[in-house]
């Protein structure tokens, strides 16, 4: 009898996915060109469910139920065009292709349009929550034509990660939108990571707190406001040993970042629309800047670090520290939501805000008991520009906001360094300023260059003669 649902690409997310599908009863069918990943993906399988997984990508296509609904989970760039190549000559009209890595949003934009001319539908899904994630319940981002994604709903549904009943996952726009989705998601990660790295340092420089210690303050932090995936595997971290020394795990690992590019995409993409994510491009910067590592250490011998100390005490720090976190990583959130607003209507890809975040509630990296709170501003006005401009999130910004500036400042004065923190409170002190300085800024493209200006007291355009004092 012929099978629910083929997946392309075995690796641990592709083969993990599938099993999430069989479990939840659909019968399943797997393709890699290492025969060793097939044999895996059955011995994995829970008994009693349906999962066979063939060599040959012709014997899973005539293998599946039509339509045919099948997910390809390969490595972006070429390796998915290399694989709808081989698969075009396979497949009729009707038939659904899903692209569940992280591509970039213009490939799949591309691709959506090279699939419909055969009528076939592509759908860029993006998938959150790592291996675990994906094996038990992962946070799903579609998007794509309406039809196709009625053809896939239930078993997405199925799969996918619930919040109070409720499926993580839910349709998140035209074409692209999956994929845009699922990468301004990742920006925001790399926001969030760089912000809990920096309170690390703060802890850790600032306050001498050792790994145990670490390790209870993220715990305590994972029980209250800041309630997130993140900070509790990071409370994790500090207790893992080392087995090949008698040191924290932690410790031991180089502190050059790694990359795969959709942290950069997001920043380029902003660049592009324009629209700003000050935290999500210093993550990114940060992460390169970690790779500078000679030189680093060169600089680390000429430059000697502030004498300054930081004077709170410890209970005090930890309190301080925590809501700048919060703070830094509110602003984080509203950075992203806000350039998926921008980008949702100049890119015509007509993205649900209120539903991307609550789809983000479970499952994905970046899931917190702040969504749930984001989720209540949108209910509240669905087209908010801005999510700082909630009645609600306001109370919680200004309930921090003194303790930030209070860890920047310490921060500053000690040589310890927060860039990410930096630019959440410079990004909130401009947003929250009615009259910047860039007036001047008019003046001087005026002045050298004829750029022209407008007034606040008429309307029009100007130019003035400069003149040289
Ligand atoms: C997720 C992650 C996942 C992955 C990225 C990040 O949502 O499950 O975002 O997609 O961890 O590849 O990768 P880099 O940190 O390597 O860029």
């Amino acid at each position: 009898s012929l099978y629910d649902f083929g997946m392309i690409g075995l690796g641990v997310m592709g083969r993990n996915l599938l099993l999430n599908m069989a479990d939840h009863g659909f019968s399943v069918i797997g393709f890699d060109k290492d025969a060793a990943k097939n044999s895996a993906l059955e011995a994995a399988a829970t008994p009693g469910t349906t999962v066979k997984g063939v060599a040959e990508l012709a014997t899973m296509v005539q293998l599946l139920e039509r339509p045919r609904k099948l997910m390809m989970l390969v490595p972006a760039g070429q390796p998915v065009d290399d694989v709808i190549a081989s698969l075009l000559p396979l497949l009729e009209q009707g038939d659904v292709v899903i692209d569940g890595g992280n591509s970039h949003y213009t490939d799949t934009l591309r691709r959506v349009k090279q699939l419909r001319e055969k009528g076939i539908h592509f759908m860029g899904i993006g998938v959150s929550g790592g291996e675990q994630g994906a094996r038990t319940g992962p946070s799903i981002m579609p998007g794509g034509d309406l039809d196709a994604y009625a053809k896939v709903q239930p078993m997405l549904e199925a799969i996918s990660a619930k919040v109070k009943g409720t499926p993580c996952v839910a349709y998140l726009g035209k074409e692209g939108a999956g994929h845009y989705v699922k990468m301004v998601h990742n920006g925001i990660e790399y926001a969030i990571m760089q912000l809990i790295s920096e309170s690390y340092t703060l802890l850790q420089k600032g306050a001498g707190l050792n790994n145990d210690q670490l390790h209870e303050v993220f715990k305590s932090w994972n029980q209250g406001a800041l309630q997130s995936f993140l900070v509790e595997i990071t409370a994790d971290i500090f207790l893992q040993n080392d087995d090949k020394s008698d040191k924290r795990l932690v410790d031991v690992i180089s502190d050059k970042a790694g990359s795969k590019g959709t942290g950069k995409w997001t920043s380029q993409d902003a660049m592009e629309l324009p629209v700003a994510v000050p935290v999500i491009d210093t993550a990114v910067a940060m992460r390169t800047l970690s790779g500078y590592k000679e030189q680093r250490l060169e600089a680390e011998a000429i430059y000697k670090a502030p004498e300054n100390t930081i004077h709170a005490d410890t209970e005090m720090w930890i309190k301080q520290v925590h809501d700048a976190l919060y703070f830094a990583t509110i602003l984080s959130y509203a950075q992203g939501l806000a350039m998926l607003r921008e980008a949702s209507s100049d890119l015509k890809m007509e993205i649900p805000l209120p539903e991307v975040v609550k789809v983000w509630r479970g499952g994905c990296i970046i899931r917190s008991s702040l969504l749930e709170i984001f989720t209540q501003a949108y209910q509240k006005n669905a087209d908010l520009a801005n999510i700082l401009l909630d009645e609600g999130v306001a109370y919680l910004v200004q309930s921090v906001e003194s303790n930030t500036r209070s860890v920047i400042a310490q921060a500053a004065s000690a040589g310890i360094p927060v860039g990410g923190f930096m630019s959440a409170l410079s990004y909130f002190d401009a947003f929250r300023t009615g009259r910047m300085a860039t007036n001047l800024i008019q003046a001087q493209r005026d002045y050298f260059g004829a750029h022209t200006y407008q007034r606040i007291d008429m309307p029009g355009t100007f130019h003035t003669e400069w003149q040289q004092h």
